[in-house]
């Protein structure tokens, strides 16, 4: 088995680290981190999702942030849609990519986007068409590739099926969402050889969340396979609305340390992208979840390091 040399990290925190959040965090906050994400070298920043205000009253000022982004030439800002109404909004705002997100569980897709996986589908379908007519990338999720919060196993053929779906659409890339991170790597080696014989191992991304703290050993899992594309959240942000329980993404830093640590090139700077994350927690005013986060921070305010630097 060989690693990949290099790792292109989707950086979710703006959209799905915030989409959670109770209280309002300002479009102005959520500007000056995707700045501070980019400046750290991360090349794709999900900026924002153009999806319900009704259902996720976070994401309403998705106009606002995607009129305030400085765009650094090279870096993709993709946004949710979850419909033709979504598609449009995103367009008028300048979106450039968007990502559209469907589910392996049925009861799943229900909760989040109020309908099957096969409405979803359909739904999808006239959006990825019109994406496609004006020249937009489009990429897709599933969510429950690992399980579901509602209805428990969710079977890889089921993944699969989603997959192949998403693919013949036209998305260029699959992200695979483990929404309640309950897999683990042999689990997750196994769903992703399903998957694989549906669309091709170079086409799929990885998005765990870290629920049960197994995103890192299921990353290293799928990248023994060739998977070279992650999804993470800066200082482990995040969860789903409508998957009660699910903790945030990986940590970027987390996922950073790791992939330096194995000579994978990511482009990423980890100082500077814990700087970023330092940043965001310190205006939700809370501890990041990263633990190379909580590290690094020990390690510049220990007296041994201040005594000898
Ligand atoms: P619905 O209620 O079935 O839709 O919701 P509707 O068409 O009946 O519309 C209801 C109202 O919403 C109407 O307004 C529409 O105009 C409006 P009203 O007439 O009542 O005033 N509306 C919209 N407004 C703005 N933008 C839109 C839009 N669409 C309708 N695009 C819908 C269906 C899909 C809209 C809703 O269920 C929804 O927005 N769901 C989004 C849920 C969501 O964002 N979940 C989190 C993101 S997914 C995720 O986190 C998982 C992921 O990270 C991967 C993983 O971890 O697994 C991607
Ligand atoms: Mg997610």
């Amino acid at each position: 088995m060989t690693l990949p040399q290099t790792v292109r990290i989707v950086e979710v925190g703006p959209r799905d680290g915030l989409q959670n959040e109770s209280g309002t965090v300002p479009a102005a906050v959520k500007i000056e981190l995707i700045h501070r994400l980019a400046d750290a070298g991360l090349r794709a920043i999900e900026a924002t999702a153009f999806v319900s205000p009704k259902w996720v009253p976070q994401m309403a000022d998705n106009a606002a942030v995607m009129a305030g982004i400085r765009k650094k030439p090279g870096v993709a800002y993709p946004v949710l849609v979850p419909n033709l109404k979504g598609f449009e909004a995103a367009l008028a705002a300048g979106a450039e990519e968007i990502a559209v997100f469907a589910a392996a569980s049925e009861a799943f897709s229900h909760k989040n986007i109020n309908c099957s996986i096969a409405e979803s589908l359909a739904r999808f379908e006239p959006v990825v068409q019109a994406a496609k007519q004006h020249k937009l990338r489009v990429r897709g999720y599933i969510s429950c590739v690992a399980g579901c919060p509602y209805q428990g196993a969710v079977e890889p053929a089921a993944v699969a099926e989603v997959a192949a779906e998403l693919e013949r659409m036209g998305c260029y890339e699959i992200s695979l969402g483990d929404t309640i991170g309950v897999g683990t790597p042999g689990k997750i080696q196994a769903m992703l050889a399903t998957v694989a014989i549906a669309v091709p191992m170079e086409k799929l991304a990885l998005h765990f969340h870290d629920t049960y703290g197994q995103a890192l050993a299921n990353l290293y899992a799928a990248l023994e396979l060739g998977v070279a594309t992650i999804d993470s959240s800066v200082a482990g942000l995040g969860g789903c609305p409508y998957a009660k329980g699910a903790s945030g993404n990986v940590a970027t830093e987390d996922v950073v340390y790791m992939l330096d640590g194995l000579g994978i090139r990511t482009g990423v700077d980890l100082d500077l992208v814990f700087e970023a994350g330092r940043y965001i927690c310190a205006q939700l005013g809370r501890e990041p979840s990263s633990k190379v986060a909580r590290a690094l921070a020990a390690k510049k305010t220990s007296p041994a390091q201040a005594a000898s630097a």
